[in-house]
């Protein structure tokens, strides 16, 4: 392997180990590749947004960094599994059962897509 090889695959392996640590970095480019957020704006504004948008019953409010950082920490799958199984007072799938869990996911990485990731 030359030096230059040799190189990349440990600055890979960093990387890589870094972005692990991190469950939180998430990039924009990733969340647009594996869900649709122009479909998850229409889910959130029709069913999420009743409690997101003002925070009843303790709803972490939309953008609002301080309530959502600490639940990004774990990661878009355990936010994903919270809303569509259910979780203390967020009912599973914001209460709408017709939604299927694609659904439920693009809804999860619009609000992530608009407020989490590399922030303004
Ligand atoms: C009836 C009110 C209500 C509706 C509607 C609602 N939520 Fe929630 N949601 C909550 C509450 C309350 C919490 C906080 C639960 C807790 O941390 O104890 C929450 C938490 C969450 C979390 C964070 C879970 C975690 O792991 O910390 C996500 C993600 C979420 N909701 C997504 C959604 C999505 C997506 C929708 C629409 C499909 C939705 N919610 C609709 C009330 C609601």
């Amino acid at each position: 392997m030359s030096r230059f090889a040799k190189g990349c695959a440990i600055g890979f392996a960093f990387f890589s180990m870094s972005q692990a640590a991190h469950g939180a970095d998430i990039s924009k480019a990733d969340l647009r590749a594996k869900y649709n957020v122009v479909k998850g704006k229409e889910i959130y504004e029709r069913v999420c947004s009743t409690c997101h948008s003002s925070g009843v019953m303790d709803a972490p409010k939309f953008c609002d960094l301080s309530d959502w950082k600490p639940r990004m920490v774990h990661g878009m799958e355990h936010l994903i599994n919270h809303a569509v199984g259910g979780f203390n007072n967020m009912p599973a799938k914001g209460g709408m059962e017709s939604l299927t869990v694609g659904e439920s996911s693009d809804a999860v990485a619009y609000m992530v897509d608009q407020c989490l990731v590399e922030p303004k």
